[in-house]
């Protein structure tokens, strides 16, 4: 792959050398400019189109008359959720609508509630913040680390109080959270863990699989997701008395117990046998595909390293099973003549190769608004939910100037999806002062 890489960026520098030189007049290198772009075709697309094997689970469900999710599980979801638990390593899954509500659901059954604080992490989507305020609690922001950008126990240690009963870590692009020393926090202090695992399906940590690790893990079947039914989610956990208060929660707290006693409060979160059954299929093929992506994710990794002002984060020898959803690399502006990476991505775009800058931090994010919840009404709330008193230095960083997400569309076109990843990566920041400034 290194002597593959060399030759690209040797073509690419080639190819910028030419059109400045001699007596053709200057052209726009850069695809941003009207230059040629690095790729002209279209990656494969995700969720897979035209798939007759999908349309026909679908056509089942509609022909048996069975759509939806009542009696809870049906039989699809029954069937889906045992198959990805047995895959993660949990005793049980529990399919829903979402992976927003499952965390909100996970929060509930754990007995999380008003007066409560959830320790999260500032770099994530806002559905990680939303879900403990859904239930009532308040959610503590903390930054990141640098060197892998998912929740610094460090942080999370010093942010516990007395009211403190769970910690959300986040398994951010292909990245694991620290577990080990998030379970010796957690451990220390008596509180819960639930794994945000939206983007890990597969990922596996000292042999276990994320989302078996914490009391809860809460996955995302949303349709750019890596296993997906367009939308879903599900929660594992290996716990009974959990798991039944998880079912009951999402069926309108109808009881799961043998003597069918044990109410809870719960409302519909039922996902449709229609969900379900693109599930299952998608489950048949998610092994190959998963090991598949690996593959293609550490080959560009390589290229990606080499290329002035990428830093590649490092491979943790305790993620055992290798896994991703976005493949996310940190730039240095000033490697990119101070452009930052929203304008790297929308050059990466124009070269034809999705990039995206994904998440600001917590306090930035348009989609983090907790003044229009009726949370911050308690007074010692509301300072506490302002993003203007808030401040995360490395998430900051990240969101505003460093955070390139490679969609995972990237990772199955064979050598040359990355080739061309990697090519136009390359081309942008040998050329960066082309670039227009933000
Ligand atoms: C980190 C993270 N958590 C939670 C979610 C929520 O999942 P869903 O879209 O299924 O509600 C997402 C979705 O993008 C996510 O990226």
């Amino acid at each position: 792959m290194g002597g593959c890489y060399a030759r690209v960026v040797g073509s690419v520098k080639a190819a910028a050398h030419r059109a400045y030189e001699g007596d053709e007049v200057a052209m726009a290198t850069l695809a941003i400019n009207g230059g040629m772009p690095v790729r002209s075709t279209r990656y494969p697309a995700w969720p897979e189109e035209n798939d007759e094997e999908y349309v026909e689970a679908v056509a089942e469900v509609v022909r048996s008359g069975e759509w939806g999710g009542f009696p809870e599980p049906g039989r699809k979801a029954g069937e889906f959720e045992a198959a990805f638990a047995a895959y993660q390593g949990a005793r049980h899954g529990i399919l829903m609508m979402n992976g927003t509500v499952t965390m909100e659901v996970a929060c509930k059954a754990l007995g999380i509630g008003w007066g409560d604080e959830v320790i999260i992490p500032a770099l994530t989507f806002a559905a990680t913040a939303y879900a403990p305020m859904a239930a009532g609690a308040l959610p503590v922001i903390v930054d990141v680390t640098r060197e892998t950008w998912t929740i610094d126990p460090a942080l999370v240690e010093a942010a516990i109080t007395s009211r403190t009963k769970a910690i959300i870590p986040v398994h951010l692009g292909h990245q694991v959270a620290d577990m080990d020393a998030l379970t010796a926090i957690a451990t220390k202090h008596g509180l819960a863990i639930i794994e945000d695992c939206a983007h890990a399906h597969g990922q596996q940590w000292n042999g276990k699989g994320a989302g078996c690790i914490g009391d809860f893990g809460s996955f995302s079947h949303q349709s750019s997701k890596i296993l997906t039914s367009g939308e879903g989610g599900t929660l594992l956990t290996s716990d009974d008395t959990l798991a039944m208060a998880a079912h009951s929660i999402i069926d309108c707290g109808r009881p799961k117990d043998a003597d069918e006693k044990s109410y809870t409060f719960g409302a519909n979160y039922r996902l449709s046998e229609l969900n379900a059954a693109l599930l299952v299929v998608a489950m048949t093929r998610f092994p190959a595909q998963q090991a598949q992506r690996a593959l293609a994710g550490k080959a560009f990794e390589a290229m990606a390293a080499q290329i002035p002002g990428i830093r590649v984060m490092p491979h943790d020898p305790r993620v055992t099973r290798w896994s991703f959803y976005n493949y996310i690399l940190a730039m240095d502006p000033d490697a990119f003549a101070g452009r930052t990476n929203e304008m790297v991505c929308a050059a990466m775009e124009a070269e034809g190769i999705e990039a995206e800058v994904q998440y600001p931090s917590m306090n930035r994010y348009d989609l983090f608004q907790p003044s229009l919840s009726r949370l911050p009404v308690a007074v010692e709330y509301a300072d506490r939910l302002d993003p203007s008193k808030m401040s995360f230095p490395v998430a900051e960083a990240a969101g505003q100037r460093e955070s390139i997400y490679f969609m995972e569309t990237t990772f199955r076109d064979g050598n040359q999806g990355i080739q061309d990843a990697a090519e136009a990566l390359a081309k942008i920041q040998a050329n960066a002062d082309e670039l227009p400034q933000l």
